[in-house]
């Protein structure tokens, strides 16, 4: 039998290890954007083939919103590659009824590692200490040099105990952290993590360490701000794994100009990529990673299998394994 129809097209938004689509081979055309670095969001040319698309495999820095979707008419799915989906409208996606997929678990642990290391750098001055000993300022062992704080018997404060607030909960309990956490309401698994619920204002009154890891929504939208932040002790640590805009970003540089927290450790910043003369850089207090909690080999693979699958699956009709909307 001659079967001439053909297979759905699917818009890759950006290049990625041929390897990490391998599932879509055979199964869908599909056309691939620029790198990142050539462009974030999604490029002129892939725009003109909207009207023709399938499918859309995003990245998180692809705007998806109404504009995108009164374009693509035939689109039947689109498949975020990340665990979050700030960058898509939900709502103008479930009125154009379009699955949106997303990529929760795979890259919880990844995520996890991930603030427990910023955690540790910020409280034990790493950057500092590695760069004052570069530049020949360890010219003996310093009884009062690059003091930090403790783990052991201080308090961390969760903002939002999903997957990957136990994640951290859980490598936390391994360091001796007394744990407190907050969000919209009380979590099951939260007894077993020995984890204490409080409002959040009472989570930045009493925590040494506050790690944000709620999802950003109009909630949750500049939750840390510069009243906020004076409820925390000067001798506090912000990190923020989550979304940069959960911080409004001239409080927080604000509050470690002036001590009204100790220090800051950011995966995640408001603007995303921070310009590189941005104030945030040159406070001592303040390290800055570009955004790569899940920045390991194979939580990054697994993400784009998820995105593959659940992109397969709004092609074919079928229930996404992880739909958001
Ligand atoms: C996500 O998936 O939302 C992270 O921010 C990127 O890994």
């Amino acid at each position: 039998m001659n079967n001439t129809t053909p297979l759905p097209l699917v818009i890759v938004s950006h290049q990625l290890p041929e390897a990490w689509l391998a599932k879509l081979h055979g199964r869908c055309r599909i056309i691939t954007g620029p790198p990142t670095t050539v462009e974030a969001g999604l490029s002129a040319d892939l725009r003109t083939l909207l009207p023709q698309a399938d499918g859309l495999f995003s990245l998180l820095t692809v705007r998806v919103d109404e504009a995108l979707l009164a374009q693509a008419p035939r689109l039947r799915v689109v498949s975020n590659m990340a665990v979050g989906v700030d960058n898509i409208d939900l709502a103008a996606c479930s009125r154009h009824g379009i699955p949106v997929g997303h990529t929760p678990g795979v890259l919880t642990d990844g995520t996890a590692d991930l603030t427990l290391a910023l955690l540790l750098a910020v409280a034990r001055q790493l950057p500092t200490a590695a760069a004052d000993a570069q530049a020949g300022k360890w010219t003996t062992w310093l009884p009062t040099g690059w003091l930090g704080a403790d783990l052991q018997g201080a308090t961390l404060g969760i903002v939002g105990l999903g997957k990957i607030g136990q994640a951290v909960a859980r490598r936390a309990q391994g360091f001796g952290l007394r744990l407190l956490y907050s969000g919209p309401h009380e979590k099951a698994e939260a007894a077993d993590l020995g984890a204490t619920y409080v409002p959040l204002e009472t989570l930045l009154c009493e925590s040494d360490f506050v790690s944000l890891h709620a999802p950003l929504t109009t909630e949750t939208r500049h939750l840390i701000n510069a009243q906020t932040l004076r409820l925390m002790r000067p001798s506090a640590i912000l990190i923020n794994m989550a979304r940069g805009p959960l911080v409004d970003t001239a409080a927080l540089v604000d509050a470690l100009q002036n001590g009204v927290i100790a220090a800051a450790g950011l995966d995640v910043t408001d603007p995303e990529p921070l310009p590189p003369s941005h104030p945030l850089y040159s406070l001592p207090n303040c390290l800055v990673v570009p955004h790569i909690g899940s920045a390991t080999q194979h939580t990054r693979r697994r993400m784009a299998e998820l995105a593959c699958e659940n992109l397969l699956a709004g092609l074919e009709g079928r229930p996404l394994p992880h739909q958001a909307n």
